[in-house]
């Protein structure tokens, strides 16, 4: 309505806008006037509209939802998330792409983020997985690197399949996570029919303070579905937003998807006799040998209401965890705890906690204070230094988890040295049928196109090595004999 006092067109400031559609000007055809403060205040502030995009994942989309417990796991974590069957948790989740930027189309080749952030009564708890099981290598010092050779070449400014594929045969132990990025889970038709993983080694802690090592699954409900290169080319051509449309459409109709929560679970005494480190983010653990247990299932309910709010502004940070939940010695997780904060601080300031998608459905209390942008009222006149005789804020010692055994351990840049890079990729290419090794053949020739001999060359020994067929299969798709390559010689790595 015309007169509705709540729809009146105002200034940053409150005062009403007297005009949004002519400039205030120095006679009918004269410049425009430094005083019409509304359109200098409307310019700046679209200037302004763009914030920094995550340097990884910068493509993505999110909902709000529900996690429920189906399964009693409380033997292994007092995470009160888990404390009794039919619990529920708000949630919200951010799935996305990786290598491509904020504009990117959905349906590309590429790794998907599975991100879920937990309001527990314990405080955030944030999942940060993929929707595979492993990642292209197990030290984090290559994680720059593997950004900048996937990402944009610094002389032509286009993607460079000689840098991504020069970057990844350097690195046998990503042969793993090559081999599900190339078949057929590479393109999932959109977010709602993949799995989730949170890939790396946690801990859990019970009420008993005892400590068992997990991996996360989340078994999607909607069934598995992924495009061909061909039908995503298709899709690309016609829709960039494949992914985000399918997930905000469906859940504007009513059909929410699901997945289930389940863990695997390793004892200390398995994980200190367990043949691979069971630390190796290349690696998956078999569920042969430590079988999935149930534990819940999760819901996506609610589209946010603005992308840019909740979506765009979403902090996921390994580094969020709660009583009962925690870390192991994988590195690259160790050094992801340093990362998501460091990069939020950045993206979007010291006080993104405070962004309602990020805010923390408990009280919060603490002695960190001030900064840009810090409008939750700064906790007001509360004591802001430690000790203080005051009991502000107290410290709960009754959280602290059990020691983890470090040993007399010298300090030393060591290389991970376990050499078993091509048994499980060996494994994965098993598992497929004959339809979908043609089919990794045929995209990883694809993929390959343009990129140096000696780097194909490279990686059709890598598969060989992971199984004869695959050697054979990926060459032959290259129109490579395989008979004209030395399999069994040793590679140079850089
Ligand atoms: C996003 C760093 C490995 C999953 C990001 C961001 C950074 C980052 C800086 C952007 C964060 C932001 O601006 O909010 C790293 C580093 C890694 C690593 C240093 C290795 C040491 C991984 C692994 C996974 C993963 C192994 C999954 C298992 C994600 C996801 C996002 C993300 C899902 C997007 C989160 C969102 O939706 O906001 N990563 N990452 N990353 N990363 Fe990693």
């Amino acid at each position: 309505m015309a007169n509705d006092q709540n729809k009146k067109l105002t200034t940053a400031a409150g005062a009403p806008v007297v005009s949004n559609t002519n400039s205030m000007t120095a006679g009918k055809r004269g410049p425009v006037l430094l005083q019409d403060v509304y359109l200098i205040e409307k310019l700046a502030n679209f200037n302004r509209e763009v914030i920094p995009e995550r340097r990884m994942h910068a493509k993505g989309s999110g909902a709000f939802g529900t996690f429920t417990v189906t399964h009693d796991i409380t033997k292994y974590t007092k995470a009160a998330i888990f404390s009794e069957v039919g619990k529920k948790t708000d949630m919200f989740a951010r799935f996305s792409t990786v290598a491509g930027e904020r504009g990117a189309a959905d349906a590309e080749r590429d790794i998907r983020g599975f991100a879920l952030k937990f309001y527990t009564e314990q405080g955030n708890w944030d999942l940060v997985g993929n929707n595979t099981p492993v990642f292209f290598f197990r030290d984090a010092m290559h994680f720059p690197d593997l950004n900048h050779a996937v990402k944009r070449d610094p002389r032509t400014n286009m993607r460079s399949a000689n840098n991504n594929w020069d970057f990844w045969t350097n690195l046998p132990e990503a042969l793993h996570q090559i081999t599900y990025v190339m078949g057929d889970r590479g393109i999932p038709t959109d977010y709602r029919h993949m799995h989730g993983f949170g890939s790396h080694t946690y801990s859990m802690i019970n009420a008993n303070n005892e400590r068992v090592y997990v991996k996360f699954h989340f078994e999607t409900q909607q069934g598995i579905k992924n495009y061909t290169d061909q039908e995503a080319a298709e899709v690309v051509a016609n829709d960039r937003e494949s992914s985000q449309r399918d997930l905000y459409e469906a859940i504007e109709r009513g059909e929410f998807p699901k997945w289930k929560m389940s863990i695997q679970v390793m004892t200390d005494e398995q994980a200190r006799n367990h043949r691979d480190n069971p630390f190796d983010l290349t690696k998956v653990w078999y569920k042969s040998e430590y079988p999935l247990i149930p534990v819940g299932e999760f819901e996506l309910n609610r589209n946010a209401e603005n992308y840019f709010a909740d979506v765009e502004q979403a902090a996921f940070q390994p580094s969020n965890v709660v009583p009962g939940i925690s870390f192991s010695p994988d590195r690259m997780l160790q050094a992801r705890l340093f990362s998501y904060a460091d990069a939020q601080r950045y993206r979007l300031g010291v006080n993104n906690f405070q962004i309602p998608v990020n805010a923390p459905k408990c009280p919060v209390h603490n002695f960190h204070r001030d900064g840009a942008m810090r409008v939750d009222g700064n906790l007001g006149s509360t004591l802001h230094y430690e000790p203080n005789s005051y009991g502000e804020w107290k410290e709960q010692p009754e959280f602290k988890n059990p020691a983890e055994e470090a040993g007399p351990a010298d300090i030393y840049d060591f290389r991970e040295d376990d050499s078993n890079y091509f048994e499980q990729p060996g494994k994965l290419f098993n598992i497929m049928s004959a339809e979908e090794q043609q089919r990794l053949f045929e995209n990883t020739a694809r993929n390959m196109e343009g990129v140096e001999d000696f780097i194909k060359e490279r990686h059709i020994i890598h598969c060989y090595k992971a199984d004869p067929a695959y050697g054979a299969g990926v060459a032959k798709a290259m129109g490579i004999d395989i008979n004209n390559i030395d399999v069994n010689k040793e590679i140079q790595y850089h």
